[in-house]
């Protein structure tokens, strides 16, 4: 159920505030009857229509984005940032992200409206996998990302197992490059789980998610998601493989 005002906002008819002026104005009905005061709560079975003609629900979109840094992870932002939602100008649909990309992350990032889709790919029992690429100081041994693989107590709990490679290290400048699998969201997990083995993250990228890469894409560019992609993913969040 959402009130009335806000699916008349969603579905692109006007502002929020705008819809409220309609709804008071007598302009809009639910069901085939007159609806004059806010607070109304609709269901996406109700038929309303807006001075006669019926409401078209709002597509579902989902599109990948390759987040660059020093942008964050919302729709709005109170103190005046830049956000994910400003990269799409272009498009009609009230996109939001699918969980979240820390401000100095980078990578990859789905957008869409569709939050049963949304929850279905973030939530930790559905086991989508998502591979981050980190730089970090210092150079682990094996034996020094064990815990990772086995699973770390954070201040929130213990992380599930994750998958860790080293990727190269460099002696001199004492850096080295470690990619990390992991498929729960916990916030700024990957840099705890790091900051927890002693070897702080200096860059954060997000190379994959599920098969999804950013193949073919810079920083701020974004595409749409395939039909099949979009179904890949749902399979794979109900039955934690790509079925055939
Ligand atoms: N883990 C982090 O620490 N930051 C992110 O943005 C994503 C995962």
């Amino acid at each position: 159920m959402e009130r009335l005002q806000k699916m008349l906002a969603h579905a692109g008819v006007a502002s929020r505030r705008k819809s409220e002026q309609l709804i008071l104005e007598g302009k809009v009905s639910v069901n085939g009857k007159v609806i004059k005061e806010l607070g109304v709560k609709v269901s996406p079975t109700d038929t309303v229509e807006v001075e006669g003609v019926k409401l078209e629900k709002e597509q579902k979109v989902y599109h990948l984005l390759y987040k660059p840094k020093g942008i964050i992870s919302a729709v709005t932002d109170d103190r005046g940032r830049k956000t994910v939602a400003d990269l799409f100008p272009h498009i009609q649909e009230r996109l939001f992200p699918v969980g979240r990309l820390d401000y100095e992350t980078s990578g990859l990032l789905i957008m869409t409206n569709d939050g049963d889709f949304s929850y279905m790919v973030t939530h930790p029992k559905f086991k989508i996998d998502k591979t981050y690429v980190a730089r970090l100081k210092g150079i682990p041994s094996k034996e020094q990302l064990r815990p990772l693989e086995r699973g770390i107590v954070l201040e929130d709990g213990k992380t599930a197992p994750a998958h860790v490679k080293l990727l190269s290290a460099e002696t001199k400048a004492n850096k080295s490059i470690v990619e990390i699998t992991i498929h729960e969201g916990k916030n700024r997990q990957v840099r705890r789980m790091f900051d927890a083995i002693g070897f702080p993250v200096q860059k954060l990228k997000r190379e994959r998610f599920a098969f999804l890469t950013l193949h073919g894409l810079n920083a701020g560019d974004s595409r749409e998601l395939s039909a099949h992609e979009i179904k890949l993913l749902r399979v794979m969040a109900e039955t934690g493989k790509i079925g055939t």
